[in-house]
């Protein structure tokens, strides 16, 4: 990057309330408001109470976010929003917020698509060069992109059905564990035999790079059942041995297709590959290591950013507003939040929606 860039961002679009000040590289602050209690109660993200409290927070948010960073409005140069995709309510707020905010200063206003948010991630993190393979893995989103710019995206595969982060959160939930779901199997799947319980790789043997994961979950709650049935409920054991099992069957078929879309990505572009995971769902040990392992066999780059910047956060928002901004490419007042927004609009659009609402 040429120009020294410093960089608001706020995301609102699905549960994390998050303000982030990014001046080129340098993470300045990134705060971020989780909800988990606000929907514990309800086994899901309900997005009438998740739009309420982004409306709630987002204020809070920016004016610590600020705080932290030891910055005013004037040593700004933009502000950037999520304008989707994800739950409306929330984008809205978000996006609302961010018009305030630029109305009031006379600050250049940047809607930045989520996906491309976590995408290009790495550069922010590690600074790598265009292009490269990511692997996009979280509550509503699994999907393999050739990131070739900042604001060119090719998809070679991903999920026909759940996201993974909708499978993990399901799954606890089928086996009485807390939310969110992720952390909670991977916890329990540490002391548990993944041999137990012989759980199907949807679409494994199929060509391709395309995923699904609805009938994994469909199996586990079959093998549930049938310990129900057996022994009239579930011992921790039991918890760890079916956690364990079915964190397994995600390794696989996430290796799997890493493989494959790595021989597509070669095929592409033939040069030294870098393969980088980003989203919720790549905070998970084993599923990183398991790529990691893959990647070294393949003489292949792995770049995995820390935790904090895989979950959603503003930050990444913030970094992408910089990108379009040195590309010069800014918004107006005019910007409106889209709920779908696919990052490669050739591709077609995806089946289904979750609890995290539409995929993209
Ligand atoms: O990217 P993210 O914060 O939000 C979006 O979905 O956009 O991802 C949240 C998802 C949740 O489904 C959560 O269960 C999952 O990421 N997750 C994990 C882990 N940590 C979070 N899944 C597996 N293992 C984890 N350690
Ligand atoms: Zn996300």
């Amino acid at each position: 990057m040429t120009q020294d860039l410093t960089i608001l961002g706020i995301e609102s679009s699905c549960d994390d309330t998050a303000a982030a000040v990014v001046r080129n590289t340098v993470v300045l602050s990134s705060v971020v408001y989780g909800q988990t209690a606000l929907h514990a109660d309800f086994g899901g993200v309900v997005p009438e109470i998740a739009a309420r409290a982004h409306a709630e927070k987002l204020d809070h948010a920016v004016e610590q976010a600020m705080a932290e960073a030891g910055v005013s409005f004037a040593d700004l140069d933009a502000i950037a929003v999520t304008a989707g995709p994800g739950l409306i309510g929330g984008v809205l707020s978000g996006v609302m917020c961010a018009k305030g905010l630029a109305a009031a200063t006379g600050l250049p206003l940047i809607g930045v698509n989520h996906l491309a948010g976590h995408a290009l991630t790495p550069r922010l993190t590690d600074q790598i060069t265009f292009p490269y393979l990511m692997l996009l893995v979280s509550g509503g989103h699994c999907q393999f992109l050739i990131v070739a710019a900042h604001d060119r995206y090719h998809r070679v595969g991903g999920t026909i059905d759940d996201a993974p982060g909708e499978a993990f959160d399901k799954t606890a939930r089928i086996l009485g564990l807390p939310q969110p779901g992720g952390p909670a199997i991977e916890s329990a799947a540490r002391h548990g035999d993944p041999k137990r319980f012989a759980l199907p790789r949807p679409l494994l043997n199929q060509p391709g790079c395309d995923m699904s994961f609805s009938g994994l979950k469909t199996a586990m709650l079959r093998a549930r059942d049938s310990v129900i049935v057996e022994k009239g409920g579930l011992t921790p054991q039991d918890q760890a041995d079916l956690s364990a099992g079915f964190q397994g069957a995600i390794v696989d078929i996430l290796t799997e297709k890493t493989r494959r879309a790595l021989a597509e990505y070669m095929a592409l572009t033939p040069t030294k590959p870098s393969f980088a995971i980003a989203g919720g769902v790549a905070a998970n040990g084993p599923i990183r290591a398991s790529l990691m392992a893959l990647c070294a066999g393949l003489d292949t780059d792995f770049i995995a950013p820390p935790l904090h910047l895989c979950t959603d956060n503003a930050a990444m928002i913030a970094y992408a507003g910089a990108a379009r901004m040195h590309a010069g490419s800014v918004d107006d007042l005019t910007l409106s939040a889209r709920p779908r927004w696919p990052l490669d609009d050739r591709a077609a659009p995806m089946l289904g929606s979750g609890k995290k609402g539409a995929k993209a």
